[in-house]
């Protein structure tokens, strides 16, 4: 039976004051019997706040981001044992934003889970299509090819020690979210192509379904047989929704 996961990708929003507040409702109404993983992943200044605040709950937290290299003259970086430092357990690699905004390619993203793994932290794989890819069919061609960069680097062994998560670029802040049936197909087609090099990793793969997901939809999506929690934006900055989330996959 796969634990269900709910992270919160709060991208670039949050000040001391807003966090302090936020971070202390989780804690109050999740952190200690949450029988579903709740995790947060702030942007990098938070992370001590985070750390200091979520310590000792059952909430765990990471990054948005990370750099494939360990060390070394890399301006403007972080590495992935800098995210252990404040307690890390969790990174998204590949999200669309960064593919899209910032050249992330399939190879980078691919070096940047490997690098991940590689210090102990557990990737949160991001694979999704563009509207115009869905629009022409190419939707499982895209996203395989995205599976395909991270299993020639790090195998199907690697992809075992991760969570996948399915955002479709044309359900990222638009409000317009897939309908559950059409996250369901998508999650069984990554699911399927897994299980043909492992079944026992495919089986056990926690897949997310990130992209609009909202108190009101949350518990219908959970409910598909290959949705086993949520990547969650904009509502994740928002209390009472994130919670209710949290607990619709509970
Ligand atoms: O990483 C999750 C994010 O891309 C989804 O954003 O605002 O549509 O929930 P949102």
């Amino acid at each position: 039976m796969r634990k269900k996961l709910v992270a919160g990708n709060w991208k670039m929003h949050g000040s001391l004051a807003e966090n302090k507040v936020l971070l202390e409702a989780l804690v109050l109404e999740l952190g200690q019997a949450s029988t579903a993983g709740c995790i947060v992943c702030a942007p990098f200044p938070y992370l001590a706040q985070v750390q200091s605040v979520l310590s000792g709950s059952t909430l765990a937290w990471g990054a948005q981001n990370v750099s494939n290299h360990a060390k070394g003259a890399y301006t403007g970086e972080v590495s992935a044992s800098m995210l252990l430092d404040f307690g890390c357990s969790y990174v998204i690699v590949g999200h669309s934003e960064r593919r899209a905004l910032y050249g992330e390619d399939d190879a980078s993203v691919a070096a940047k889970f490997a690098a991940a793994q590689a210090a102990g932290l557990i990737p949160f794989l991001c694979v999704g299509e563009t509207l115009e890819e869905r629009e022409a069919g190419v939707t499982e061609a895209v996203i395989g090819r995205q599976l395909d960069a991270v299993l020639a680097v790090s195998g199907i062994e690697g992809i075992g020690r991760a969570v996948v998560a399915y955002e479709p670029v044309w359900a990222i802040g638009t409000g317009k979210t897939a309908s559950p049936q059409q996250a369901q197909a998508v999650h069984a087609f990554i699911r399927a192509k897994l299980a043909v090099l492992d079944k026992n990793v495919a089986a056990s793969l926690v897949i997310q379904y990130g992209g609009s997901v909202k108190a009101a939809n949350a518990a219908e999506l959970f409910a598909q047989p290959d949705i086993d929690g949520g990547l969650i934006g904009g509502a994740s900055l928002v209390a009472d929704e994130f919670i209710a989330i949290c607990r619709a996959a509970q």
